[in-house]
């Protein structure tokens, strides 16, 4: 059956735990699995820029033995030539999966009703799934489980990440708490459906505005970008608006002593972040950064085996 992964909650807790154990594998014995051995080919395609997803699935999916076809929508009839469902169903007949980057969440639904083959959102105004199942790897290998853990997302809770963050750690049966301003604050349905997840996981999610508390005990500190792509025009509101929920030293002496820091990079430095705590012992950015490859690696291998089932 043809499963995709569109948003952090397109797979169970269990089926998230399971992706992250074959992330691990693959982690250790990087050419082990060849799926799309023939080669195979993959679609990746990027309406917005990109540097990590776009090298890691490049190489992720050369290491499973396939070939990827990077595709930049300016220079393709998608983007308002051609309906991603039309463009799917003429992917479908020559790719085994559909990997894009883009704008409106929607789009990336329309894609997946329309095709056969699994299409994975490698990023959109909405979420950022992948990066999450990097950054559970990342924590699992420096934390150990992740369940119980605290994870404090601090500045734009409105943004792609901040939404991943929410969903995909209350999967993981962490406690998130995005700390932002009221006017920041992550969409409710995102909120309500983390809720119905904690239920099962254990997780929880929380709101908090003020800097301190939102800091006070957390294992893992995350930021972002406060301008993300598509947000251009609204940056000197956004640098005004946001200025208090830098991650600074301060805020990391308030974080738990062996708190980790993760950021999904790029990072704008001295901004959402200090020099000193992103370059400082307690960053993990480039395992982070790796992690990406061994992360997308499993979701293809395990999408891939849907498709089998
Ligand atoms: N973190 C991330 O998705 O980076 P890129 O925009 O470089 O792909
Ligand atoms: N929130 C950022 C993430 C970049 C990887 C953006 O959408 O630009």
């Amino acid at each position: 059956m043809t499963r995709h992964f569109l948003r952090d909650d397109s797979i169970t807790p269990s089926e998230q735990r399971e992706i992250l154990a074959l992330a691990e594998e693959l982690k250790r014995d990087r050419w082990s699995q060849k799926p799309l051995e023939g080669p195979q080919t993959v679609a990746v395609i990027f309406d917005k820029s990109s540097t990590r997803t776009r090298v890691s699935f490049a190489v992720g999916i050369a290491d499973l033995g396939g070939s990827p076809l990077i595709i930049s929508t300016a220079s393709s009839q998608l983007g308002g030539k051609e309906t991603p469902s039309d463009t799917a169903r003429v992917l479908e007949r020559q790719v085994s999966a559909i990997v894009w980057r883009t704008y409106a969440q929607e789009g990336l639904e329309q894609m997946a009703q329309g095709t056969c083959v699994p299409v994975v959102n490698a990023l959109s105004d909405d979420f950022h799934p992948c990066q999450l199942l990097a950054d559970l790897l990342t924590i699992r290998e420096h934390k150990g489980e992740t369940a119980g853990l605290t994870m404090s997302f601090f500045g734009d809770g409105r943004s792609n990440m901040a939404h991943s963050y929410v969903l995909a750690g209350v999967m993981a049966g962490m406690h998130v708490r995005v700390v932002s301003p009221e006017a920041y604050a992550p969409r409710a349905d995102v909120v309500a459906d983390a809720r119905r997840l904690a239920e099962e996981t254990g997780g929880s999610i929380s709101l908090v505005s003020d800097a301190e508390e939102g800091a006070r005990g957390a294992d893992v500190v995350v930021t972002d970008t406060w301008v993300s792509m598509g947000k251009e025009d609204e940056k000197q509101q956004r640098l005004r608006d946001l200025i208090g929920y830098k991650v600074t030293q301060r805020v990391m002496s308030w974080a738990d002593p062996e708190a980790i820091f993760i950021h999904c990079l790029p990072a704008d430095r001295g901004y959402e972040v200090d020099t000193e705590v992103i370059d400082g012992p307690q960053s993990v950015i480039w395992d982070e950064a790796e992690n990406r490859l061994h992360a997308q690696k499993a979701l293809l291998v395990w999408l891939l085996r849907q498709q089998e089932a």
